[in-house]
C-alpha cells in the first residue's frame, strides 16, 4: 500500500477514442474509494499551460457525481489535442517564426505547486512518450494505452481498435449492396495512420476483396486483375478497403498535411488515388468513401467499455502499490505493467506472416502484392 498518495491528476491527449470516458470513471471511482481527490487537466496539458483560458482555470475537481454515466459515451470529458506537444511546444517568435520549446518542466512544477502526487495519463504514442519523459523529470506516472490505430506496442490491443472496427465492418456490409447493384468498385479509406490494423480486421471480416495497408507496399495492376478476375467470374463488383497510410511500391504516403513543431504529418487522399488508378485500369465506376473521424465517434462496443474500465481501475492500483514509469497493458486474460520507456516511440505495425493476414490470402483477398 503507498500511504503517500493524496490527490491525482488525469490527462487525454492525442486523437480521442471511444471508451476514454470509461476509463475516466473508473480511475476517479476507484481513486475516491481509496479516500484520494481526482483533478482532471483539460484539452491534454493546454489546461495548465493556458489556464487563464478556462472559466474553471482549466484543472478542475472530479468526483463519483461527475463522472457517473459516462461509461457509454465517446470522446472524453476533458477535452484532448494532438498539437502542442510540451516536449517540443512550438513558441511563436515576434518575428513570426515558430521555436521549439521543452515545456515540461512547468508541467512538474504545476503538481508540485498544487500538491498533485500522480498523473494518469491516457493516450497514445505521442502521450505515453511525454508520460515517460515527465516520469524521468520526477513525477509518478501511469500510462493507459488508447487508440483507434491499435499500434502501441507491448498490449494486445487498446481500447477504441474494435469500436473503429466495427463501424468500418458495417460500412463495408452497407457498401456491398450498392456496388452490386451499381457494378462499381467502392474504395473505403480507414484511418491507422502508419498501421494497418484497422484495414485488415475490418476488411476480412467485411468481405472486402482487397485489403491495402501500409505494411505491404501494393501494386495497383494486381488490385485491378483482382476486379478484372471478378468481372470474368461474374461478379461485377469489388470492394476495396485501403490504410490511410497505405503506399503504392516505390511511391509515397498521401499526405495532406506536413508535420510541424508540436505536431505530426496528417494522412489522408491515398483512396481517391486508388479509385482514379482503378477506373482508368478496369474502365469500372469507382467511387471512393472516407471513413475519418467516423472511426473515433460514438458509444465504445462491450469489449472496448471494458477494456477502458478495467485500464483505468488497474491504473489506479498500480499507483496505490508504488508503482510509476509504467503502462497498463492487456495480456489476456489479465492486465499487467509495462515500461514506458518500451513503448514509447515504438509503433507495432501488422506483421506480415501474422494468421490474420494468412487468413486474408488463404480466402482470396488481394493483398496488392
Ligand atoms: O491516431 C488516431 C488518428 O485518428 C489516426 O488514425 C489519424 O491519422 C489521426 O488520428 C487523425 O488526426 P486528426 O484528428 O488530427 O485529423
Amino acid at each position: 500500500m503507498n500511504k503517500h498518495i493524496k490527490r491525482i491528476a488525469i490527462c487525454t491527449g492525442g486523437g480521442d477514442a471511444p471508451g476514454l470516458n470509461a476509463v475516466i470513471r473508473a480511475v476517479v471511482v476507484a481513486a475516491s474509494n481509496r479516500g484520494w481527490e481526482c483533478y482532471g487537466i483539460r484539452d491534454g496539458f493546454n489546461g495548465i499551460f493556458f489556464n487563464e483560458r478556462y472559466s474553471d482555470g482549466g484543472v478542475f475537481r472530479l468526483t463519483r457525481e461527475s463522472v457517473r454515466g459516462i461509461t457509454h459515451l465517446g470522446g472524453t470529458m476533458l477535452g484532448t489535442t494532438n498539437r502542442g506537444n510540451p516536449l517540443h511546444f512550438p513558441l511563436q517568435m515576434p518575428d513570426g517564426s515558430v521555436k521549439e520549446i521543452d515545456r515540461s518542466g512547468e508541467i512538474i512544477e504545476f503538481f508540485a505547486k498544487k500538491e498533485i502526487d500522480a498523473l494518469v495519463s491516457i493516450g497514445g504514442d505521442g502521450s505515453l512518450t511525454i508520460a515517460a519523459a515527465l516520469c524521468e523529470k520526477g513525477l509518478r506516472v501511469v500510462g493507459v494505452p488508447k487508440t483507434i490505430d491499435n499500434d502501441l506496442d507491448k498490449t494486445e490491443t487498446t481500447f477504441g481498435f474494435d469500436t473503429a472496427v466495427s463501424f468500418a465492418t458495417e460500412s463495408l456490409d452497407r457498401l456491398h449492396s450498392t456496388a452490386e447493384s451499381h457494378q462499381r468498385v467502392m474504395v473505403v479509406e480507414v484511418m491507422g495512420r502508419y498501421a494497418g490494423w484497422i484495414a485488415l480486421h475490418a476488411g476480412i471480416s467485411g468481405g472486402a476483396h482487397a485489403i491495402l495497408i501500409p505494411e505491404i507496399p501494393f501494386d495497383i495492376k494486381k488490385v485491378a486483375e483482382k476486379v478484372i478476375r471478378r468481372e470474368n467470374e461474374g461478379r461485377q463488383y469489388s470492394l476495396v478497403v485501403v490504410a490511410e497510410g497505405a503506399k503504392p511500391m516505390g511511391g509515397d504516403l498521401a499526405v495532406v498535411e506536413a508535420a510541424e513543431i508540436g505536431h505530426a504529418e496528417r494522412l489522408g487522399g491515398v483512396g481517391e488515388m486508388v479509385a482514379r488508378k482503378l477506373h482508368e485500369l478496369t474502365g469500372k465506376d469507382a467511387r471512393v468513401v472516407v471513413l475519418g473521424h467516423l472511426l473515433r465517434g460514438g458509444s465504445p462496443t462491450t469489449f472496448d467499455r471494458l477494456a477502458a474500465l478495467r485500464f483505468g481501475a488497474a491504473a489506479v492500483r498500480a499507483l496505490d502499490e508504488g508503482q510509476s514509469g509504467v503502462m497498463v497493458a492487456l495480456a489476456h486474460p489479465n492486465v499487467n505493467y509495462v515500461p514506458l520507456l518500451e513503448v514509447a516511440g515504438r509503433m507495432r505495425g501488422v506483421p506480415l506472416d501474422c494468421d490474420i493476414v494468412r487468413t486474408g490470402r488463404d480466402v482470396g483477398i488481394c493483398f496488392g502484392d
